[in-house]
This record gives structure tokens, sequence and C-alpha cells, in this order.
């Protein structure tokens, strides 16, 4: 099996946890774009969704499905989403594609969530993939001086500004046993908007995609 069909089948297995007349959150990257493509075959079936990025807005609609505001929706029951790595926690690096903090927000209204990835990015320990943080343009100097403090490496990330008009600064070269208290940490860092280290909120369900089929992983 391919990458791409790897990740067509967890989407397919996500579908399996929407609730009905409900809406549903979506994620943000190729994977979620997957799952888009297997929510709008059911759209009928569900309220709506609320989008994660923009990104992730434009192809919801253009698939047909209804978007809401966050702020016009009470509960969200489920958020199905990708991740750049996930451990056997449930703790997820997220924001390769820059859209961290609209999808932790977006999270943390949800019930439930539930992380569609394929085998190559569950990992014995986070941190091998730059862990993204999305700074406010101002706090640049301030945020790098900060991280380095770390023990990691904050590289800018160049030409790119998120959907909430700031930037992205990855960090590089951490090992990540303890990442409730890392995400604690970075937290407390004047002018960090947020980290893309999801482990305070981790997934609640993992679909990995695997040459033998779809596993479904729940934190050990
Ligand atoms: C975007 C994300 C994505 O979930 C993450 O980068 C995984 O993307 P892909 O499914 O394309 O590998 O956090 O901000």
């Amino acid at each position: 099996m391919t990458q791409d069909e790897l990740k067509k089948a967890v989407a397919r297995a996500a579908v399996a946890h929407v609730v009905e007349g409900e809406i549903v959150g979506v994620g943000t990257g190729s994977t979620a774009n997957c799952f888009i493509d297997e929510l709008a075959l059911i759209r009928h079936r569900i309220r709506g969704a609320v989008a994660s990025s923009e990104a992730t807005r434009r192809r919801l609609e253009e698939h047909g499905i209804t978007v809401f505001d966050l702020n016009d929706v009470d509960q969200i029951p489920l958020y199905v989403d990708g991740a750049d790595e996930i451990n056997e926690a449930m703790q997820m690096i997220k924001g390769g594609g820059g859209a961290l903090t609209r999808e932790k927000i977006v999270a943390a209204v949800s019930r439930k969530f539930v992380c569609i990835v394929d085998r190559s990015k569950l990992v014995p320990v986070l941190g091998r993939f730059p862990l993204p943080v999305e700074v406010i343009p101002m706090a640049l100097g301030h945020v790098q001086r900060e991280l380095a403090c770390l023990g990691g490496i904050p590289l800018l990330r160049t030409g790119f500004v998120t959907d909430n008009g700031n930037l992205i600064v990855d960090l590089h070269g951490l090992q990540i046993v303890d990442a409730v208290g890392l995400e604690t940490r970075i937290n407390q860092i004047v002018g960090i908007v947020t980290s893309g280290l999801f482990a305070c909120r981790p997934a609640d369900v993992c679909l990995l995609g695997t040459a033998t089929g779809v596993q479904t992983l729940t934190a050990v």
C-alpha cells in the first residue's frame, strides 16, 4: 500500500466515528483532506463542520458541506485530524501545516479526538519532527531566545504566515520525554500563541494505517 492509500484507508475508517445529525470538527493537512473527501459522501447525515484552517474551510465548502463558525456551536462530538508524530500515550506533535492554534482550539471544544495517521507517524519519543510554535511577530526575538533555553534549536519558518497573521518557529532537536511538562512550560512564554504539542489534550483514539489494515489504538 502507498502512503496515499494508507491515508485514504484511515480517513474512511474515521467516518465510523461520525455522530449522525451533529457537527464534525475537521483538521488540516493531506490526511484531513482525505477525511473531507469521505465526509462529503455522507454530508446529508451531518449538520455540518467546523474548520481548523482556511484551507480546510474552502475544501469543505467546495464539497457542499456547511461550515459553522466555532462561536455559533455549543459542542462538537468529534474532531478528526492528522498529526506529524504520535506516541503511545496519544500525545502528538502537530502543526507541520501551520494550523496548530486553530486545530488546538477546535480539539479543545470537541468531546472525542480521532487522530488519523499512517504507520510512519507512530514514534516511541516525540521530537524528531521539529515542534512548531506560533508566535506574535513582535515577540519573535524574545521567543527564540526563550525557546533556545529549552535545549532545542528554534528556526523561523521563512515566508510563512498563519491564518491568524502570526509566524511559526520550528523547534528542532528535542527529545520530548515529559510532553505535558514541556507543553505547560512553552505555554508560559509571553509572545507564544500556542505550540504544536498536543499533550495536555491528547487524542482519544488513533486510527493507524498499516500494510495489514487500519489499527485502532487508545492510550497505554
Ligand atoms: C497541520 C497539521 C497536520 O495534521 C499535520 O501536519 C499532518 O499533516 P499530513 O496529514 O499532511 O501529514 O498539524 O497543521
